[in-house]
């Protein structure tokens, strides 16, 4: 059977994803809206091998026992609902990632992105978009979007069948560039999956849910004008408005590191300065930086010379998984 690589995109959400209306089926509470990450990647490799008893499952040359068991089940997923090609019924799974994990930059998103592809299709099994972004949620909510490319909305949906992803714009539409403030590589101490499941909890969730679906409208419309610094301003509320209700949950989620902080004062210092640069963090303490091409080696040195940044990173707007000829083993 075919060993088969995929290199998948992280990406950026504007308007987040937080809560789910079906833990079991990942249907969100709301619909969102991000931007792929060229530059902020996952290559994973599958091969299914009659030889095999169970998975045999390495991510960043480690076997960690809950993320072997989170990726167990999505196979498992995959077992149930297709038949693999010959009979194998155990896949080896090597997968890397050029950014680090678990640190709010999205590597589940990316990183069952390019599971779903990869599995399947080493499996004989051929899906479309749509297909592939139900399957690839069932893994991890971002991943139903980072089975496509460029600008991406995911319907909420009420069922499975309705809740996936897909291109409003291509990749070239508007190249934005996302300049990543690392102030930490260490694992966050909560996962975004807890976290979804405390939203409900907090007294300004309800609020939210009211208003959501208006603000991504707006949002899109943004990018139809290509306005940025009204769609920068948008993305900076949105990202304080989420953790607002990430602090009020219970139990609370104070995610930011004092890192962060300085980094959010900095990008607020920049524009001051007649410096388009918007700042957004997802459940973590790293920080997406957005600005535009003339200005991104501006932000990155600035960013990098705050002493609390670790390193940056630089992502523009990425394309859909890519089969790579080159396997991980
Ligand atoms: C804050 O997709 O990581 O980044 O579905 O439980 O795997 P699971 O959660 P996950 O949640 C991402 C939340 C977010 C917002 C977003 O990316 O839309």
């Amino acid at each position: 059977m075919p060993k088969t690589t995929i290199k998948a995109s992280s990406d950026i959400a504007l308007i987040k994803y937080w809560g789910k209306k079906d833990e079991v089926l990942r249907l969100p509470e709301n619909g969102s809206l991000s931007i792929i990450l060229d530059g902020l990647d996952t290559i994973t490799t599958v091969e299914w091998q009659a030889s095999l008893t169970k998975d045999d499952i390495t991510i960043q040359g480690t076997q960690d026992a809950l993320e072997t068991s989170r990726v167990g089940k999505h196979l498992d997923r995959i077992r149930q609902n297709y038949s693999i090609e010959k009979g194998a019924q155990y896949a080896k799974v090597v997968s890397k990632n050029s950014f680090p994990k678990g640190t709010g930059l999205s590597s589940s998103g990316s990183g069952f992105a390019a599971l779903t592809y990869a599995a399947t299709l080493a499996a004989g099994i051929t899906l479309s978009t749509k297909e592939l972004s139900i399957l690839a949620r069932q893994g991890s909510g971002t991943a139903c979007r980072c089975v496509c490319g460029g600008f991406v909305e995911w319907h909420d949906g009420q069922t499975s069948e309705t809740s996936f992803s897909e291109t409003i714009f291509p990749f070239d539409f508007w190249d934005i560039c996302d300049v990543v403030a690392v102030v930490d590589e260490g694992m966050k101490k909560i996962s975004s999956t807890e976290g979804h499941e405390a939203a409900h909890t907090s007294p300004f969730f309800t609020a939210r849910q009211q208003h959501i679906a208006s603000k991504l409208q707006t949002a899109k419309a943004l990018i139809t004008d290509k306005n940025f610094a009204a769609l920068g301003e948008l993305v900076e509320a949105e990202c304080l408005e989420f953790h607002s209700i990430l602090l009020t949950s219970q139990p609370p989620m104070v995610l930011w590191y004092p890192g962060s902080v300085q980094v959010m004062h900095e990008v607020q210092a920049m524009r001051s300065e007649g410096i388009p640069a918007y700042f957004t963090i997802n459940t973590g303490f790293n920080v997406h930086v957005l600005t535009l091409p003339k200005y991104e080696s501006l932000v990155q040195e600035r960013l990098a010379a705050l002493p609390l940044v670790k390193k940056t990173l630089t992502a523009k707007v990425g394309s859909a998984p890519q089969s790579l000829d080159q396997h991980l083993f």
